[in-house]
Protein backbone atom coordinates (compact mmCIF):
# COMPACT_ATOMS: atom_id res chain seq x y z
CA UNK A 1 0.00 0.00 0.00
CA UNK A 2 1.54 3.39 -1.13
CA UNK A 3 1.01 6.52 1.29
CA UNK A 4 2.46 9.68 2.14
CA UNK A 5 3.81 9.52 5.48
CA UNK A 6 3.76 13.06 7.11
CA UNK A 7 6.55 12.77 9.51
CA UNK A 8 6.40 16.32 10.41
CA UNK A 9 3.12 15.91 12.25
CA UNK A 10 3.55 15.80 15.91
CA UNK A 11 1.77 13.27 17.64
CA UNK A 12 2.05 13.70 21.23
CA UNK A 13 3.30 10.89 23.44
CA UNK A 14 2.41 11.99 26.65
CA UNK A 15 0.31 9.45 29.16
CA UNK A 16 1.64 6.60 26.72
CA UNK A 17 3.93 5.31 29.74
CA UNK A 18 6.69 6.51 27.41
CA UNK A 19 9.98 6.30 28.83
CA UNK A 20 11.63 9.14 26.41
CA UNK A 21 8.11 11.81 27.69
CA UNK A 22 6.83 10.47 30.26
CA UNK A 23 9.78 9.43 32.60
CA UNK A 24 11.98 11.95 31.79
CA UNK A 25 12.25 13.22 35.47
CA UNK A 26 14.11 9.45 36.29
CA UNK A 27 16.84 10.34 34.18
CA UNK A 28 17.01 14.44 34.49
CA UNK A 29 15.89 15.02 37.54
CA UNK A 30 12.89 17.03 36.34
CA UNK A 31 9.48 16.53 34.64
CA UNK A 32 8.12 17.77 31.48
CA UNK A 33 11.19 18.16 30.04
CA UNK A 34 11.55 18.16 26.01
CA UNK A 35 13.19 15.41 24.95
CA UNK A 36 15.58 13.92 22.59
CA UNK A 37 17.13 11.26 24.93
CA UNK A 38 16.93 7.59 24.40
CA UNK A 39 17.30 6.08 21.15
CA UNK A 40 13.35 5.73 20.14
CA UNK A 41 11.80 8.02 17.81
CA UNK A 42 8.23 10.24 17.94
CA UNK A 43 6.81 8.78 14.75
CA UNK A 44 4.12 6.33 14.29
CA UNK A 45 5.41 3.07 13.03
CA UNK A 46 3.57 2.35 9.19
CA UNK A 47 0.83 1.65 8.45
CA UNK A 48 0.97 -1.58 7.24
CA UNK A 49 2.35 -2.49 10.27
CA UNK A 50 -0.76 -0.84 12.21
CA UNK A 51 -3.32 -2.43 10.18
CA UNK A 52 -1.75 -5.76 10.76
CA UNK A 53 -1.42 -5.38 14.66
CA UNK A 54 -5.12 -4.02 14.74
CA UNK A 55 -6.55 -7.14 13.02
CA UNK A 56 -4.52 -9.57 14.78
CA UNK A 57 -5.94 -7.62 17.91
CA UNK A 58 -9.41 -8.14 16.43
CA UNK A 59 -9.37 -11.73 16.14
CA UNK A 60 -8.70 -11.51 20.37
CA UNK A 61 -7.03 -14.86 21.00
CA UNK A 62 -3.32 -14.26 22.12
CA UNK A 63 -2.23 -17.95 23.18
CA UNK A 64 1.54 -18.76 22.39
CA UNK A 65 2.88 -18.27 19.78
CA UNK A 66 5.83 -19.59 17.67
CA UNK A 67 8.30 -17.85 15.63
CA UNK A 68 10.09 -20.34 13.87
CA UNK A 69 8.13 -20.36 10.93
CA UNK A 70 8.85 -19.44 7.04
CA UNK A 71 6.63 -16.58 7.56
CA UNK A 72 9.37 -14.87 9.99
CA UNK A 73 12.35 -16.71 9.01
CA UNK A 74 12.15 -15.94 5.01
CA UNK A 75 10.82 -11.77 5.65
CA UNK A 76 14.19 -11.53 7.89
CA UNK A 77 16.29 -13.76 5.00
CA UNK A 78 14.76 -11.76 1.88
CA UNK A 79 15.31 -8.22 4.18
CA UNK A 80 19.12 -8.98 4.31
CA UNK A 81 19.23 -10.18 0.45
CA UNK A 82 17.07 -6.56 -0.39
CA UNK A 83 18.99 -4.73 1.88
CA UNK A 84 22.80 -5.74 2.51
CA UNK A 85 22.94 -8.09 -0.93
CA UNK A 86 23.89 -10.48 1.48
CA UNK A 87 22.44 -14.28 1.52
CA UNK A 88 21.88 -15.56 5.04
CA UNK A 89 21.03 -19.36 6.21
CA UNK A 90 17.54 -19.92 8.03
CA UNK A 91 18.48 -22.49 10.05
CA UNK A 92 21.01 -19.90 11.16
CA UNK A 93 18.47 -17.48 12.71
CA UNK A 94 17.62 -17.32 16.57
CA UNK A 95 14.97 -15.64 18.30
CA UNK A 96 15.34 -13.43 21.50
CA UNK A 97 13.06 -10.74 23.51
CA UNK A 98 15.82 -8.13 23.02
CA UNK A 99 18.48 -7.93 21.60
CA UNK A 100 20.58 -6.73 24.92
CA UNK A 101 19.13 -10.20 26.12
CA UNK A 102 21.25 -11.92 23.38
CA UNK A 103 24.10 -10.20 23.97
CA UNK A 104 24.40 -10.80 27.60
CA UNK A 105 23.63 -14.42 26.90
CA UNK A 106 26.38 -14.90 24.10
CA UNK A 107 28.71 -13.25 26.73
CA UNK A 108 27.49 -15.25 29.59
CA UNK A 109 28.10 -18.89 26.89
CA UNK A 110 31.23 -17.56 25.51
CA UNK A 111 33.59 -16.02 28.70
CA UNK A 112 33.68 -16.92 32.29
CA UNK A 113 33.32 -15.08 35.53
CA UNK A 114 36.16 -12.69 35.59
CA UNK A 115 36.93 -12.57 31.49
CA UNK A 116 37.46 -9.49 29.29
CA UNK A 117 34.77 -8.09 27.02
CA UNK A 118 36.57 -6.07 24.21
CA UNK A 119 34.44 -2.53 23.40
CA UNK A 120 35.40 0.36 20.93
CA UNK A 121 34.18 3.30 23.19
CA UNK A 122 32.71 5.69 23.86
CA UNK A 123 30.00 2.40 24.10
CA UNK A 124 26.31 1.90 24.00
CA UNK A 125 25.40 2.42 27.98
CA UNK A 126 24.09 -1.33 28.06
CA UNK A 127 27.22 -2.62 26.72
CA UNK A 128 29.30 -1.23 30.19
CA UNK A 129 25.86 -2.79 32.36
CA UNK A 130 26.07 -6.42 30.79
CA UNK A 131 29.36 -6.59 30.26
CA UNK A 132 29.68 -5.80 34.55
CA UNK A 133 26.93 -7.22 35.27
CA UNK A 134 27.48 -10.34 34.55
CA UNK A 135 30.69 -10.13 36.26
CA UNK A 136 33.13 -9.76 33.19
CA UNK A 137 35.69 -7.13 32.66
CA UNK A 138 35.41 -4.81 30.14
CA UNK A 139 38.62 -4.07 27.89
CA UNK A 140 37.67 -0.37 26.31
CA UNK A 141 39.44 0.01 22.61
CA UNK A 142 38.52 4.01 22.15
CA UNK A 143 38.01 5.29 18.91
CA UNK A 144 39.66 8.22 17.64
CA UNK A 145 38.47 10.97 15.91
CA UNK A 146 40.60 11.49 12.66
CA UNK A 147 40.16 14.05 9.57
CA UNK A 148 35.68 13.62 10.25
CA UNK A 149 36.49 9.79 10.31
CA UNK A 150 36.38 7.53 13.65
CA UNK A 151 39.02 5.28 13.59
CA UNK A 152 40.06 1.85 15.31
CA UNK A 153 43.79 1.87 16.15
CA UNK A 154 44.18 -1.72 15.33
CA UNK A 155 47.10 -2.25 16.90
CA UNK A 156 45.84 -1.24 20.39
CA UNK A 157 42.67 -3.64 19.54
CA UNK A 158 45.20 -6.50 18.54
CA UNK A 159 46.76 -5.81 22.19
CA UNK A 160 43.43 -5.89 23.94
CA UNK A 161 41.81 -9.63 21.98
CA UNK A 162 45.83 -10.86 22.69
CA UNK A 163 45.31 -10.39 26.57
CA UNK A 164 45.11 -14.06 27.61
CA UNK A 165 41.58 -14.15 29.30
CA UNK A 166 40.14 -11.70 26.59
CA UNK A 167 37.01 -13.95 25.14
CA UNK A 168 34.93 -11.46 23.23
CA UNK A 169 34.41 -8.69 20.85
CA UNK A 170 31.14 -6.84 21.66
CA UNK A 171 31.08 -4.79 18.20
CA UNK A 172 28.52 -2.01 17.89
CA UNK A 173 27.81 -2.06 13.62
CA UNK A 174 26.22 0.96 13.04
CA UNK A 175 28.64 1.99 16.29
CA UNK A 176 25.94 4.20 18.87
CA UNK A 177 27.10 6.96 19.97
CA UNK A 178 29.53 8.01 17.01
CA UNK A 179 27.61 6.84 14.22
CA UNK A 180 31.02 5.27 12.88
CA UNK A 181 29.54 2.48 9.96
CA UNK A 182 32.69 -0.11 9.92
CA UNK A 183 34.03 -0.77 6.19
CA UNK A 184 34.63 -4.25 4.60
CA UNK A 185 38.78 -3.51 5.32
CA UNK A 186 38.00 -2.97 8.82
CA UNK A 187 35.76 -5.80 9.60
CA UNK A 188 37.76 -8.45 7.55
CA UNK A 189 40.71 -7.37 9.62
CA UNK A 190 39.28 -7.03 13.11
CA UNK A 191 37.79 -10.78 12.40
CA UNK A 192 41.05 -11.89 11.23
CA UNK A 193 42.89 -10.64 14.85
CA UNK A 194 39.69 -12.40 16.58
CA UNK A 195 40.38 -15.70 14.63
CA UNK A 196 44.43 -15.03 15.38
CA UNK A 197 43.84 -14.66 19.36
CA UNK A 198 40.50 -16.99 19.70
CA UNK A 199 38.48 -14.20 20.04
CA UNK A 200 34.50 -14.63 19.23
CA UNK A 201 32.37 -11.54 17.35
CA UNK A 202 29.13 -10.61 18.71
CA UNK A 203 27.94 -8.11 16.81
CA UNK A 204 24.97 -5.56 17.76
CA UNK A 205 23.83 -4.90 14.26
CA UNK A 206 20.74 -2.93 15.63
CA UNK A 207 21.07 0.54 13.49
CA UNK A 208 22.40 -1.24 10.61
CA UNK A 209 18.62 0.38 8.20
CA UNK A 210 19.94 3.76 9.07
CA UNK A 211 22.98 4.33 7.01
CA UNK A 212 23.84 7.89 5.24
CA UNK A 213 25.07 7.94 2.04
CA UNK A 214 28.15 6.62 1.07
CA UNK A 215 28.08 4.93 3.81
CA UNK A 216 26.91 1.17 3.39
CA UNK A 217 25.97 -1.19 6.36
CA UNK A 218 28.15 -4.68 5.57
CA UNK A 219 26.55 -7.05 8.17
CA UNK A 220 28.97 -10.05 9.81
CA UNK A 221 27.31 -12.63 8.41
CA UNK A 222 28.83 -11.26 5.12
CA UNK A 223 32.40 -11.12 6.56
CA UNK A 224 33.24 -14.43 8.32
CA UNK A 225 32.59 -18.11 8.98
CA UNK A 226 33.99 -18.36 11.76
CA UNK A 227 31.57 -18.88 14.76
CA UNK A 228 30.10 -15.51 15.60
CA UNK A 229 26.94 -13.81 16.78
CA UNK A 230 24.70 -11.34 15.14
CA UNK A 231 22.14 -9.51 16.82
CA UNK A 232 19.54 -7.31 15.76
CA UNK A 233 16.03 -5.75 15.07
CA UNK A 234 13.54 -4.23 13.54
CA UNK A 235 12.45 -1.84 16.33
CA UNK A 236 15.12 0.67 15.73
CA UNK A 237 14.03 0.53 11.94
CA UNK A 238 10.22 0.69 12.33
CA UNK A 239 9.82 2.26 15.92
CA UNK A 240 8.83 -0.89 17.61
CA UNK A 241 11.07 -1.45 20.93
CA UNK A 242 8.05 -1.90 23.03
CA UNK A 243 6.55 -4.74 21.05
CA UNK A 244 9.80 -6.83 22.62
CA UNK A 245 10.97 -8.49 19.97
CA UNK A 246 14.82 -8.88 18.72
CA UNK A 247 17.03 -11.90 16.31
CA UNK A 248 20.03 -12.60 15.14
CA UNK A 249 22.60 -15.24 13.70
CA UNK A 250 24.46 -17.87 15.78
CA UNK A 251 26.25 -19.75 13.06
CA UNK A 252 27.61 -22.32 15.06
CA UNK A 253 25.18 -25.27 15.67
CA UNK A 254 27.13 -26.23 19.21
CA UNK A 255 26.51 -22.51 20.86
CA UNK A 256 22.70 -22.11 18.66
CA UNK A 257 21.77 -24.92 20.27
CA UNK A 258 23.68 -24.03 24.02
CA UNK A 259 21.35 -20.82 23.20
CA UNK A 260 17.71 -22.17 22.44
CA UNK A 261 18.77 -24.03 26.02
CA UNK A 262 19.14 -20.68 27.97
CA UNK A 263 16.24 -19.28 26.13
CA UNK A 264 14.13 -22.04 26.16
CA UNK A 265 14.79 -24.40 28.81
CA UNK A 266 16.20 -22.17 31.50
CA UNK A 267 14.27 -18.96 30.71
CA UNK A 268 10.80 -20.09 29.53
CA UNK A 269 11.33 -17.65 26.83
CA UNK A 270 9.86 -20.41 24.19
CA UNK A 271 7.09 -17.98 23.03
CA UNK A 272 7.86 -14.75 21.18
CA UNK A 273 5.41 -11.26 21.56
CA UNK A 274 3.09 -11.81 18.90
CA UNK A 275 3.15 -8.89 17.64
CA UNK A 276 6.37 -8.24 17.25
CA UNK A 277 6.45 -11.23 15.31
CA UNK A 278 3.55 -9.69 13.10
CA UNK A 279 5.46 -6.42 13.15
CA UNK A 280 8.81 -7.49 11.82
CA UNK A 281 7.11 -9.84 8.83
CA UNK A 282 5.29 -6.95 7.79
CA UNK A 283 8.32 -4.38 8.64
CA UNK A 284 10.40 -6.58 6.14
CA UNK A 285 7.89 -7.50 3.50
CA UNK A 286 5.51 -4.47 2.87
CA UNK A 287 6.55 -1.32 3.88
CA UNK A 288 9.29 0.17 2.02
CA UNK A 289 7.72 3.21 0.86
CA UNK A 290 7.15 4.33 4.26
CA UNK A 291 11.04 3.37 4.92
CA UNK A 292 12.22 5.19 2.54
CA UNK A 293 10.40 8.14 3.31
CA UNK A 294 11.43 8.28 7.12
CA UNK A 295 15.45 7.80 6.04
CA UNK A 296 14.54 10.68 3.94
CA UNK A 297 13.06 12.80 6.65
CA UNK A 298 15.98 11.99 9.17
CA UNK A 299 18.66 12.70 7.11
CA UNK A 300 16.64 15.54 6.61
CA UNK A 301 16.61 16.47 10.15
CA UNK A 302 20.42 15.97 10.41
CA UNK A 303 20.50 18.49 7.52
CA UNK A 304 19.05 20.70 9.35
CA UNK A 305 20.93 19.98 11.98
CA UNK A 306 24.12 20.67 10.84
CA UNK A 307 22.67 24.13 9.24
CA UNK A 308 21.50 24.98 12.19
CA UNK A 309 25.33 24.43 13.90
CA UNK A 310 27.63 25.46 11.15
CA UNK A 311 25.08 29.35 11.89
CA UNK A 312 25.29 29.71 14.53
CA UNK A 313 27.83 27.13 16.61
CA UNK A 314 30.70 27.31 13.89
CA UNK A 315 33.44 26.33 16.16
CA UNK A 316 31.92 23.05 16.57
CA UNK A 317 32.20 22.08 12.69
CA UNK A 318 29.56 19.57 13.37
CA UNK A 319 29.36 16.71 10.70
CA UNK A 320 26.87 14.43 9.72
CA UNK A 321 27.17 10.99 11.20
CA UNK A 322 27.70 7.74 8.89
CA UNK A 323 24.52 6.18 10.53
CA UNK A 324 21.53 6.54 13.08
CA UNK A 325 19.21 9.57 14.09
CA UNK A 326 21.70 10.32 16.97
CA UNK A 327 23.58 13.07 16.62
CA UNK A 328 27.58 12.88 18.47
CA UNK A 329 28.12 16.32 19.27
CA UNK A 330 31.97 17.43 20.23
CA UNK A 331 31.00 20.64 22.46
CA UNK A 332 34.71 20.73 24.16
CA UNK A 333 35.51 23.47 21.53
CA UNK A 334 33.08 25.34 23.41
CA UNK A 335 35.10 25.52 26.37
CA UNK A 336 31.85 25.20 28.54
CA UNK A 337 31.70 22.41 31.74
CA UNK A 338 29.48 19.53 30.53
CA UNK A 339 27.25 19.81 34.03
CA UNK A 340 27.14 23.52 33.79
CA UNK A 341 25.23 22.94 30.51
CA UNK A 342 23.33 20.01 31.52
CA UNK A 343 22.25 22.36 34.27
CA UNK A 344 21.14 24.85 32.15
CA UNK A 345 19.50 22.81 29.81
CA UNK A 346 17.31 21.22 32.27
CA UNK A 347 16.52 24.12 34.85
CA UNK A 348 16.69 26.84 32.53
CA UNK A 349 15.85 25.68 29.30
CA UNK A 350 13.86 22.71 30.30
CA UNK A 351 15.35 20.53 27.42
CA UNK A 352 16.83 16.97 28.05
CA UNK A 353 19.58 15.68 25.88
CA UNK A 354 21.53 12.89 26.93
CA UNK A 355 25.21 14.08 28.40
CA UNK A 356 27.90 11.80 26.74
CA UNK A 357 29.54 10.69 29.88
CA UNK A 358 26.68 8.44 29.64
CA UNK A 359 28.53 6.45 27.07
CA UNK A 360 31.94 6.65 29.25
CA UNK A 361 35.12 8.64 30.43
CA UNK A 362 35.53 9.42 26.29
CA UNK A 363 32.38 11.00 26.08
CA UNK A 364 33.10 13.40 28.38
CA UNK A 365 32.94 16.80 26.80
CA UNK A 366 30.20 15.52 23.60
CA UNK A 367 25.96 14.94 23.67
CA UNK A 368 24.17 12.88 22.35
CA UNK A 369 20.95 14.67 20.12
CA UNK A 370 18.20 12.21 18.62
CA UNK A 371 16.52 13.69 15.75
CA UNK A 372 14.02 11.09 15.58
CA UNK A 373 11.03 13.18 15.70
CA UNK A 374 8.95 16.18 14.03
CA UNK A 375 11.15 19.22 12.25
CA UNK A 376 9.15 21.65 14.62
CA UNK A 377 9.86 19.74 17.44
CA UNK A 378 13.78 19.70 16.58
CA UNK A 379 13.84 23.33 15.42
CA UNK A 380 12.21 23.81 19.18
CA UNK A 381 14.70 21.74 20.75
CA UNK A 382 17.94 23.29 19.05
CA UNK A 383 16.72 26.73 19.59
CA UNK A 384 16.78 25.70 23.10
CA UNK A 385 20.62 24.41 22.86
CA UNK A 386 21.93 27.27 21.02
CA UNK A 387 20.68 29.73 23.75
CA UNK A 388 21.91 27.71 26.87
CA UNK A 389 25.12 27.99 24.90
CA UNK A 390 25.06 31.65 24.51
CA UNK A 391 23.78 32.24 27.50
CA UNK A 392 27.78 31.20 28.89
CA UNK A 393 29.10 34.57 27.16
C1 LIG B 1 23.52 -0.43 19.95
C2 LIG B 1 22.24 -0.76 20.63
N1 LIG B 1 21.99 -2.04 20.96
C3 LIG B 1 20.84 -2.39 21.58
C4 LIG B 1 19.89 -1.44 21.88
C5 LIG B 1 18.67 -1.86 22.62
O1 LIG B 1 18.06 -2.93 22.00
P1 LIG B 1 17.09 -3.86 22.83
O2 LIG B 1 16.08 -2.96 23.47
O3 LIG B 1 16.50 -4.75 21.79
O4 LIG B 1 17.94 -4.58 23.82
C6 LIG B 1 20.11 -0.09 21.55
C7 LIG B 1 19.13 0.93 21.90
O5 LIG B 1 19.41 2.08 21.99
C8 LIG B 1 21.32 0.24 20.91
O6 LIG B 1 21.59 1.50 20.57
Amino acid sequence: MKRDNDFSKPVDRHNTYCTQWDFVQDRFGEANLLPFTISDMDFATAPNIIEAMVKRTEHGVFGYSRWQHSDFLSAIQGWFKKRFNNEIQTQQIVYGPSVIYMVSQLICLWSKIGEGVVVHTPAYDAFYKTITGNQRKIRPCPLNRQDDQWVCDMAQLEKLLAEPTTRVLLLCNPHNPTGKVWSREELVLMSELCKRHDVRIISDEIHMDLCWEQAKHIPLSAITTEPYALFTSASKSFNIPALTGAYGIINDTASRDAYFNKLKVCDGLSSPAIFAVIAHIVAYTDCDDWFNQLRRYLFDNLSYLKKRLDTDLPELKWQIPESTYLAWIDISPLKIDDKALQHRLIHQEKVAIMPGDTYGDEGRGYIRFNVGCSREKLADGVDRFIRAIKSFN
